[in-house]
């Protein structure tokens, strides 16, 4: 029914021969959500989808994130609008999974490129459980005992220090206080186990000397990004990417400014935090 296009060993298939703007058939489903759990992250191309699409394909996996915030599609909460330019360049560098400076953090997201640079704007995305895969059983072992913090302020360290970032961050500081994760998680669907720290919000790991806590992440978050456990996804304007946010990081890889590139996102809740 579809041809897969294996994109690196670790991770990522570019799936053919599906029509996202209509409505998937059970099975078309099932084969997906075995294709999502297989390579962590999957791509169409020539995906020409409307929002109303979008938001249907995203259901099949979850309920979407609102966001009645400024930078939604107007009619729809559930889509985010990501648009870099001139006035806007991209702000984001490090790799990381998204907003697990929460409880929950999301369990994936839907990203559909509409204006994509002639040059330049690819995302990489990393197995966490190929880097997991990829320790010795001492290590593995030793790190599936412990709990890492992670912190918004920590991420956003940087915009909350520009002029008037406190005051205009506050909200969400207060409604997000540091929270405690697994080093390493489960996936609650597939079962494998991936390494759950990244560079952008884990603030430190419990129960250590604080030198021991930072050389263990510094080693940990260049571990998982060895190009071993990459894949690298050059995007086409209506080329679709789905990532399961619990087993993978990805990164932004920031080389098209000042282009435009103008693409939409919806975020899929995970109701459970990670085990
Ligand atoms: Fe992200």
């Amino acid at each position: 029914m579809y041809e897969i296009e294996y994109v690196s060993g670790a991770l990522g298939a570019i799936i053919h021969g599906v029509d996202l703007d209509r409505p998937l058939e059970r099975k078309e489903i099932d084969f997906l959500k075995t294709a999502i759990n297989d390579f962590e992250v999957v791509f169409f191309r020539d995906q020409p989808i409307n929002p109303k699409s979008h938001v249907r394909f995203a259901r099949y996996f979850g309920v979407p994130q609102l966001h009645e915030a400024y930078g939604n599609l107007n009619g729809y909460p559930e889509i985010t609008i990501l648009e870099n330019n001139l006035a806007n360049p991209s702000k984001i560098e490090a790799w990381h999974s998204d907003m697990t400076f929460r409880r929950c953090p999301p369990s994936g997201s839907v990203l559909h490129g509409l204006i994509i640079p002639e040059r330049g704007g690819d995302t990489m995305f990393a197995s966490m459980s190929a880097a997991f895969e990829g320790l010795s059983d001492k290590m593995r072992s030793f790190l599936s005992g412990l709990t890492a913090v992670h912190d918004f302020s920590y991420g956003f360290k940087e915009s909350i220090n520009e002029p008037g970032g406190r005051e205009r961050l506050n909200e969400m500081i207060q409604n997000n206080p540091p929270v405690e994760h697994p080093v390493i998680r489960t996936h609650p669907e597939s079962g494998k186990k991936g390494i759950f720290v990244n560079s952008l919000f884990t603030l430190e790991i419990k129960d250590m000397k604080q030198r021991e806590s930072s050389s263990l992440l510094r080693f940990l978050c260049e571990h998982l990004t060895l190009p071993e456990f990459t894949c690298r996804f050059k995007w086409e304007t209506d080329s679709v990417a789905f990532w399961d946010n619990r087993i993978t990081q990805h990164k932004p890889v920031n080389d098209y400014w000042p282009s435009e590139r103008l693409m939409h996102r919806v975020t899929i809740e995970d109701g459970r935090p990670p085990i």
